[in-house]
């Protein structure tokens, strides 16, 4: 394991990367066919869609305030959780980012990218009418906060009620964010402080990642996590699993903008 300093060296260097992040690109190489192709089943996409469609319907998931943590310049995350919060709380770490969503909240024309075809599709998912997904979506987004996984309060200390959230969902962030596996169970424990006891964690990432570009030449090195390393972090840092599912990448969805062989989507229970 490294040193205290060699871990905030790792810790330092990973947000040295982020500065060159490039929202635009981003959404390009991963919300875009073949890896959101909503005409096929084992585009990447839909699996994440339909697996936070089940994890939000299946009656445990409840309460008030959903946090989505690393939000990056997306918003499908937070697509099936809105119907059952009241509240959204979407983060990020770069200001790039934030602005990105803000874009769609104010809806100014200033997106990056199209999020129609997802709101239809999680609507045909939850057997709803689309006209009122986009104004429902944008009536429980409260906030866009600035976060640092990597503090042990990543988010500012008035941000959420003392209670903490009732729900946090965090998509391809921790492992892409953490220079090595004891950063990345660290990081996992962080955020659980921002959740109350019982509440849930809905938690999707990469396996198998080394690296991932975040715009034209900026390669940015992931955590290659296992099945076990994510169920062993998560039991370390206080949840307990309730399931965890598996998607491996066909061939054609291997595009050259990363390494990752595949996809996990952990549902999970604060102690
Ligand atoms: C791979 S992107 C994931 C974005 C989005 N959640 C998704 O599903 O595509 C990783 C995100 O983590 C954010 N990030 C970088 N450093 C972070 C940190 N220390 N704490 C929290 N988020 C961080 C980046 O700005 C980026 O938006």
């Amino acid at each position: 394991m490294l040193s205290g300093s060699n871990t905030a060296s790792g810790v330092a260097a990973m947000a040295a990367y982020y500065q060159r992040f490039d929202p635009a690109a981003y959404l390009q190489y991963n919300y875009t066919p073949p890896r959101a192709d909503f005409e096929r089943k084992d585009s990447i996409v839909p699996w994440k869609l339909a697996c936070l469609h089940r994890a939000f319907n299946e009656g445990d998931v409840s309460g008030e305030l959903l946090v989505d943590i690393g939000s990056g310049p997306t918003l499908y995350q937070v697509l099936s959780g809105c119907e059952v919060f009241s509240k959204v709380l979407l983060t990020d770490f770069l200001e790039v980012n934030r602005e990105e969503l803000k874009h769609w909240l104010q809806d100014d024309g200033g997106c990056n990218l199209d999020w129609t075809p997802y709101l239809q599709h999680v609507c045909k998912l939850e057997g709803r009418r689309y006209d009122q997904k986009a104004a429902k979506l944008r009536q429980v987004i409260t906030d866009i906060l600035p976060i640092d996984v990597h503090r042990p309060q990543p988010l500012a200390h008035d941000a959420l009620p003392s209670a903490g959230a009732d729900c946090l969902v965090s998509c391809f962030c921790l492992e892409s964010v953490s220079p090595d596996l004891a950063a990345f169970t660290r990081a996992l424990g962080h955020i659980g402080r921002l959740l109350r006891p019982g509440g849930h964690l809905l938690l999707i990432g990469a396996l198998g990642e080394s690296y991932y570009f975040g715009g034209p030449g900026v390669k940015i090195p992931v955590v290659p996590l296992t099945e076990a390393q994510v169920c062993d972090s998560l039991k370390e840092s206080g949840y307990t699993l309730i399931r965890l599912e598996v998607y491996t990448l066909p061939q054609d969805m291997r595009v050259g903008v990363d390494d990752v062989t595949g996809v996990f989507f952990a549902k999970a229970r604060k102690d």
